[in-house]
């Protein structure tokens, strides 16, 4: 009833090629806000309630991206859910968690927990070692991720090419193993969603990134031979790939120097943490059998991983 009222009076006020006129205040235009408003209230509420109860664990939760997604969790189903927030950084985790609370209020129970992931020993842990009510886990968001340098064979060190494929790739592979057991134990052949953080450097190789691009380029075929293997069964394997965020990510790649890390933001707006975290809670919040299997998101300035418009600074 109230949406066909907007549509009469739209088709009232505007002519072919005319602009949208706004109708006289008070009725039409309280109407037209009243039914945009509306129609937003119905979409958070289906995502609130489809993400309703669940248990969601984020690994990298201390910064970025995992941080930012720790929050838009929380923000879109504030009523009920778990969130188990990981990485090294205890410390800033136990913080965050009071953060989320003083936000959303107590619907939102968050458990931080240290984690490395490029510890195999740590990952196998870390279920078990999990409290009996935390364990029915139905999202795994692998975000936890790092580049170290910008070094070219044959001088790339060789702790560096460790840390990233130990955390980017095997961490990833081996928290996918250490969940998936519960998401198959479910009816239907399993149930429950994976999201993988990848990267436009795993579809495009750029000079003084080959590890790095190498380990995304992993993720990619991992997460795309995994999807297919559960391809009879409810389990959705997604991958976000993000274009240029800023983040502590280019900080930690010049080893804690922050001028070097804001040179590679200049003449940029980069995305947000926060824009990425959007995406991949749209991506959780659809509907079961929706699967938005492989996002790319860049800034608007950026066309590809190197095609970066930069305004003179
Ligand atoms: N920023 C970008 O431009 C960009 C672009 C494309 C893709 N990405 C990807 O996005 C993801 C998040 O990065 P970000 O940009 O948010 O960077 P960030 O701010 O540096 O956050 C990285 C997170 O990963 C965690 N982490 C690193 N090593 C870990 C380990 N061994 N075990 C557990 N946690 C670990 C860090 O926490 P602790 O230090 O506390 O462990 C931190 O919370 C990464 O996978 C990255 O590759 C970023």
């Amino acid at each position: 009833m109230l949406s066909l009222a907007r549509i009469r009076i739209s088709s009232r006020l505007t002519a072919p090629g005319a602009p949208l006129r706004i109708p006289p205040f008070p009725f039409p235009r309280s109407l037209f806000s009243f039914s945009t408003g509306l129609a937003r209230t119905r979409t958070m509420s289906a995502v609130a309630k489809r993400l309703s109860g669940k248990t969601i664990v984020i690994t990298g939760a201390s910064s970025g991206i995992g941080r930012s997604t720790a929050f838009e969790f929380a923000r879109t189903a504030p009523d009920n859910l778990r969130l188990i927030l990981t990485a090294r950084r205890l410390d800033v985790l136990e913080e965050l968690a009071v953060k989320i609370r003083e936000a959303v209020g107590d619907g939102v129970k968050v458990l931080p927990v240290r984690l490395d992931v490029s510890n195999p020993e740590e990952v196998r842990a870390f279920v078990p070692g999990l409290p009996e009510e935390w364990r029915d886990i139905n999202v795994l968001v692998n975000n936890a991720g790092l580049v170290k340098g910008v070094a070219q064979a044959p001088n790339i060190a060789e702790e560096d090419i460790n840390a990233m494929f130990q955390t980017n790739v095997t961490g990833l592979i081996n928290m996918t193993q250490a969940v998936l057991p519960i998401f198959k134990a479910r009816p239907e052949g399993g149930g429950g969603d994976i999201i993988n953080i990848g990267s436009i450097a795993g579809r495009e190789p750029y000079v003084g990134g080959s590890i790095y691009c190498a380990t995304k380029a992993a993720v990619r075929s991992f997460t795309d031979s995994l999807r297919r293997e559960l391809v009879a069964t409810r389990i959705r394997v997604m991958e976000v790939d993000p274009g240029q965020v800023e983040t502590e990510f280019s900080v930690v790649r010049f080893y804690g120097d922050k001028s070097k890390a804001d040179a590679v933001y200049a003449g940029c707006e980069p995305l947000t943490p926060d824009d990425i975290a959007e995406v991949v809670v749209f991506v959780a919040g659809r509907r079961e059998n929706v699967i938005i299997a492989d996002t790319l998101v860049f800034p608007s300035h950026q066309a590809g991983v190197s095609v970066m418009h930069r305004k003179p600074t």
